[in-house]
């Protein structure tokens, strides 16, 4: 398995905010954690991404428990996160951002050519590399923060709420992005609380609510479940 979470603690400060997840992300799969405002999804994302430091439980990235290591190490472990609010060096250029993406060594020396790979599944990127990225659409700016990530060259690549903000049109634009970053190979944990869409494109699925991992299983399944249609869907 590419990524096994076991049990899962984590907290800001004494207030815990996620309790006993437990999730699988297969090699080359979309997996998508949905959930209302404040259930927890920033949380699990940035506790795997080492941003946040789990209280307890486990990480494992093929067998490997990243726990406990350094933050900026968990990147070697071929992780990378499109965080929430896409974070970017706003007064910097399209083409510097993407290039702070690929800083570490491995990757460094693959630069020239994940640039090439970033600037065709982007074109719009290529035009303006040369733009202030702070300057661009919140769309475009999205695809700046994907593309920084894959520049490290990740196995799995951790999403929060890529959808947020943008338009409908824009939000298929991003999902089928989504579709073909993975399509390339690359496993995607997406955080989204659009869980139509999210749930269209995932191989499987968690629900969170809580700080809690409350269901899981095939988008299907999870659509057809009585509790879920009412809580999220309306119906
Ligand atoms: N830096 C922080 N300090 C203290 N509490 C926090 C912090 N960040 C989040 N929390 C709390 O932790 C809980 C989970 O928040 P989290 O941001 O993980 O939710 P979320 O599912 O990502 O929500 P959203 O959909 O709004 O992004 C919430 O109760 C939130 O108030
Ligand atoms: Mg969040």
């Amino acid at each position: 398995m590419l990524l096994e979470v076991r049990n899962l603690h984590a907290s800001y400060g004494d207030a815990p905010a996620l309790w006993d997840a437990t999730l699988d992300v297969a090699a080359g799969q979309i997996v998508a954690v949905v959930g209302p405002n404040g259930a927890g999804k920033s949380t699990l994302i940035n506790t795997i991404a080492g941003i946040l430091r789990a209280r307890k439980g486990e990480i494992r990235i093929d067998g490997a428990d990243i726990a406990k290591i350094q933050s900026h190490r968990v990147c070697e472990h071929g992780i990378a996160i499109v965080p929430e609010g896409r974070r970017l060096f706003t007064h910097m250029t399209v083409l510097e951002n993407l290039e702070l993406g690929g800083w570490r060594a491995d990757a460094r020396a693959l630069r020239e050519g994940s640039l090439e790979k970033v600037l065709s599944l982007f074109p719009i990127l290529k035009e303006r590399r040369h733009q202030i990225a702070g300057s661009m659409s919140g769309g475009q700016q999205q695809m700046v923060a994907i593309g920084r990530a894959l520049m490290a060259r990740p196995r799995l690549l951790l999403m929060d709420e890529p959808s947020l903000g943008l338009s409908p049109a824009v939000v298929d634009d991003m999902f089928r992005i989504i579709r073909t970053i993975n399509e390339r190979g690359v496993a995607v944990l997406l955080v989204e609380q659009n869980i139509h869409k999210a749930l269209e494109m995932a191989h499987h699925a968690y629900v969170i609510e809580q700080g809690r991992i409350v269901a899981s299983g095939k988008p299907d399944t999870l659509l057809s479940n009585p509790r879920i249609r009412e809580a999220y869907l309306g119906v």
